[in-house]
């Protein structure tokens, strides 16, 4: 299927020669979309945009699609879709399975690395945001037909092992590493940490372990496999799943040779002892091999693109990660696009903190960083509250499936739906709200529609031959449903979930217009049929979007 937006570019590029640049209109009341790309083809030409505007306009053959085009200020074109293309547009988007999405042509291979906590702690907010954003994006991409891989990239070496055997042989308490591994692990580190008379001896633990010493290759191991245990129970949880979990140690094999290839090839050369690699734009190099000959985070991350790139083959390789680490991958980027031969696309996908009510980053009354496992059972038990006070007759283990499901998504929903570059405040009453831009209200717009089809005791209805439009609240909400395509495309070309979730919220409030204006159960067929098919494709749209945000919908709730 062709969504609006490509059929009216394809007609006005044809006439024009340059991009149409159509955008949904901004003010309804001027028409459905509108095309800027006249201005800049007429500037570039040294022409009057509005002339070329009406000149363009004369020779677009749309009759089918839409009214008359009318030009309006310094030259954009303005179009109002007919309610038979709207009509006739639905019914294929009804018919299709893919919701009328075709798949990206090309198909790309993309790499996703996201989360990448670091093992031994509990992950920290920013890997919290980076789990959620980078899960819904690689759901979009692998929606939109591209092939992705989602992979892991976990710190899972560095010199904090030291202090982590030295704490493991001296201060261990094995029930407690039982209870809550990650909390104990901290705990090894801080005692270790606060001990400056161990520093000597966890340095000679860490030679130890980089050269391959057995029992510190055990402990090592011992902590990554709790630590990953910890993980995974999160994963699940939040049902985010990878491809790949290729952690920093996986590649600290292959950074000799990194470090050689590129000094070989003068990219990097040696200063006060250190292999840096300079970017000509920027004051700091990137460090590759330390002065004590140690390797770091960046050399990891070149070894990693190199890797990837040879086994994978990707055209673009995105990171989602907080926005402290823009320098970092400026320096990465940089010296890859210097060292490969034609490198794939690489982004940093940015993104802002949390904060707490006071405006600060977010933690605990006593100060400490906030757990996710924590963050996540208070949600649930929050959702359990509300579910239990709106169902009281519903056997618990109901209760809890369903608190489980609100739960979750509200809280990814929170981070979802925020522009990501910024930061945003964390309320729990906000985003368990049932009404607002909240993931309860989208998943209970969504049980509102089953309801409709539980009581005609139906469960689907087939596409209707027709579509008529009798109220403007109908033909709106039919019009908004066909803009699901570009929605998901805005998504990801921009790295922002935001377009969607922004996009589901009005659509949520489309149809509430819809559903009181036009009685759905109680009208003559065949109205009754084609509202029926309305209420279902919404219903689709919308379990489609959320589960694209990696939320899930009820039944009831
Ligand atoms: N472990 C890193 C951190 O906690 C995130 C890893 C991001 N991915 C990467 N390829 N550098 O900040």
């Amino acid at each position: 299927m062709v969504s609006p937006v490509e059929i009216l570019s394809r007609e006005i590029e044809h006439h024009l020669n340059a991009p149409a640049l159509v955008r949904p209109c901004t003010d309804p009341r001027l028409g459905d979309f509108q095309a800027n790309g006249v201005l800049a083809a007429a500037k570039q030409r040294g022409q009057n945009p509005r002339a070329l505007a009406e000149q363009i306009v004369t020779r677009l053959s749309l009759a089918d699609v839409c009214e008359p085009p009318e030009v309006a200020g310094p030259g954009f074109i303005n179009f109002r879709l007919k309610p038979s293309f709207v009509a006739q547009q639905l019914r294929s988007m009804m018919s299709d399975e893919r919701l009328g999405v075709a798949p990206a042509s090309p198909a790309e291979t993309i790499v996703f690395d996201f989360s990448g906590p670091n093992v031994a702690k509990q992950m920290h907010v920013g890997h919290i945001r980076s789990t959620i954003i980078g899960d819904a994006l690689a759901r979009v991409a692998r929606y939109l037909g591209h092939r992705v891989i989602t992979d892991n990239h976990l710190g899972d070496w560095g010199t904090q092992f030291g202090m982590l055997i030295v704490g493991w042989n001296r201060f261990r308490d094995d029930a407690a590493l039982q209870r809550d591994p990650l909390s104990e692990l901290e705990r090894l580190y801080r005692e270790v940490n606060a001990r400056p008379e161990l520093r000597e001896e966890a340095r000679a633990e860490l030679v130890k372990l980089q050269r391959g010493d057995p029992a510190n290759r055990a402990i090592w191991q011992h902590i990554l496999d709790l630590s990953r245990h910890a993980f995974d129970e999160i994963y699940e949880k939040l049902g985010v799943r990878f491809d790949f979990t290729l952690g920093e140690s996986f590649y600290n094999p292959m950074l000799p040779d990194v470090v050689k290839e590129l000094l070989d090839c003068g990219i990097a050369r040696v200063s006060d002892g250190a292999v840096c690699v300079f970017a000509a734009d920027q004051p700091t190099p990137l460090i590759i091999q330390k002065s004590d000959g140690g390797y770091g985070y960046g050399t990891t991350d070149l070894a990693t693109v190199k890797y990837r790139v040879e086994n994978w083959r990707p055209h673009r390789i995105v990171y989602v990660t907080d926005a402290r680490q823009q320098l970092h991958f400026k320096l990465v980027f940089a010296t890859v696009r210097r060292w490969l031969p034609n490198p794939p696309h690489l982004e940093h996908v940015a993104f802002g903190s949390i904060l707490g009510e006071d405006g600060k980053p977010l933690r605990t009354r006593s100060g400490e960083n906030i757990k996710l496992r924590e963050l996540l059972a208070e949600a649930e038990e929050r959702a359990l509250t509300i579910a239990t006070s709106k169902n009281p007759h519903l056997p618990e283990d109901q209760r809890r499936e369903i608190a489980q499901v609100i739960g979750i998504g509200a809280v990814k929903y929170a981070d979802l739906c925020q522009n990501r570059t910024t930061d945003y405040v964390f309320s729990w009453d906000k985003m368990l709200a049932l009404d607002g831009n909240t993931a309860p209200y989208l998943q209970y717009a969504y049980v509102r529609i089953r309801s409709i089809f539980r009581k005609a005791g139906l469960s689907v209805v087939p596409v209707p031959s027709q579509l008529e439009f009798q109220d403007a609240s109908e033909l709106d909400l039919g019009k908004h449903l066909l803009r699901f395509r570009d929605v998901l495309y805005d998504v990801l070309a921009d790295y922002k979930p935001n377009w969607l979730t922004a996009y589901l919220y009005e659509l949520a409030g489309k149809f509430t217009a819809f559903y009181d204006r036009c009685p759905v159960l109680a009208s003559p067929e065949p109205t009754r049929q084609q509202r029926l098919a309305m209420c279902q494709l919404t219903g689709n749209v919308l379990r489609t979007g959320l589960d694209l945000l990696g939320i899930r919908v009820l039944e009831q709730m």
